[in-house]
């Protein structure tokens, strides 16, 4: 009997379902009977307590369209991983035990970043681990895409092309605020596909005076609106420049619930025009999977399967020029895939007469 353990950890994404049920499938087809599969709830911490659901065959149907994940997720922050919990359990060692307790043969993590550093972590505490990159954000290092991030950008995209219509009728400036804190892959894509006029990443810090600028530009055109994709985490040059700990004390006396708020209201101080600010948040992360994500979720997830049929452990499944490759975890863990602001795409998007406030 193969005994096969799926957790799903951090933010939650619309493929993540599409996903376990590529691996579970795949595992039934070879195993029929053979496999049992243990649902861990609501991520590390299912596996840290002890709570987990028995899956059958049946739980894999009808859920290749469903958003969210049928065991829950939970964010355990790979920081505190290695402190007790507040009755002084040692989590890792408690995972371990569980690990060992339900005689598993491996675990399979579906998540992102930090969940890739607490995967690894258990992969060098001597549990077999597949990985699956979750996320809206696409900001996994070793595979060019993540399964969830094209869901986002449809809907991300559809919130611009929203705003497109009212923005033309009343001649206003929207700011569309776009999910993604480190990096800006979601802005970038869903900007790009909106036909936004300017788009503020992460990894571009921006100057307001270039950004009033391109919108003044506009206006001479006799552009009657004007709309930005911004991305939760964009930074201003001046802010960008200062230290960690200058830019934390800084941003406590922020009065602006986010970035947008504060470009929507410089924009308006400085050029007059009317701004509004939409922030489509989590709805970013619901519904149901684009048929692109399906694709590659019933891709990634048949190539977990058979790293685990073949007993090859220790990798993330990833996709890399159209292809699902194995990737050593060790190689995954602690990297962050950016934008990189001399990429193509970037002076492509400049080429179109993008405006990214630098
Ligand atoms: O990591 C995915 C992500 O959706 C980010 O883009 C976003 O900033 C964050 O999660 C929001 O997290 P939470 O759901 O915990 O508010």
């Amino acid at each position: 009997m193969k005994r096969v353990g799926f957790l799903t950890s951090g933010g939650d994404c619309q493929s993540l379902n599409a996903t376990m049920r590529g691996v579970a499938k795949t595992l039934y087809q070879t195993y029929g009977g053979d496999v049992e599969i243990y649902g861990i709830l609501e991520g590390y911490k299912g596996l840290i307590y002890g709570n987990y659901r028995l899956l059958e065959s049946r739980d894999f149907s009808g859920i290749l369209t469903e958003g969210g994940t049928i065991i829950g997720t939970s964010r355990q922050p790979f920081k505190y991983m290695r402190d007790p919990d507040e009755n002084g359990l040692d989590k890792v060692e408690a995972m371990k035990s569980n690990y060992k307790k339900w005689n598993l043969d491996c675990l399979v993590i579906l998540g992102g970043n930090g969940t890739h550093k607490t995967a690894n972590l258990l992969r060098e505490e001597g549990c077999n681990v597949v990985t699956l990159p979750k996320t809206i954000d696409n900001d996994i290092w070793g595979t060019d895409m993540t399964f969830g991030f094209q869901s986002a950008v449809n809907i991300a995209t559809n919130a611009i092309d929203c705003i497109h219509t009212t923005a033309a009728s009343h001649g206003r400036v929207f700011i569309v605020e776009v999910m993604g804190h480190k990096v800006g892959w979601l802005t970038l894509h869903a900007g790009i596909a909106g036909g936004a006029d300017i788009i503020l990443l992460p990894e571009i810090p921006y100057d307001i005076d270039s950004v009033v600028e391109a919108l003044d530009k506009r206006t001479k055109e006799g552009k009657r609106f004007s709309i930005l994709a911004v991305a939760e985490g964009a930074i201003s040059k001046e802010d960008a420049a200062l230290s960690k700990k200058e830019l934390k004390q800084k941003r406590k006396k922020n009065p602006f619930p986010s970035i947008s708020y504060q470009v929507g209201q410089e924009i308006q101080e400085r050029t007059g025009q009317e701004v509004r600010i939409t922030v489509p948040g989590h709805t970013q992360r619901g519904g149901e999977p684009s048929p692109y994500d399906r694709v590659i979720s019933s891709r990634l997830g048949a190539a977990a399967a058979r790293l685990i049929i073949k007993e090859q452990y220790g990798y993330m499944v990833g996709l890399r020029d159209g292809e699902v490759v194995p990737v050593p975890l060790e190689e995954v863990a602690g990297k962050l895939k950016v934008v990189d602001p001399k990429s193509t795409i970037i002076q492509e998007a400049k080429g179109l007469g993008i405006c990214f406030g630098d």
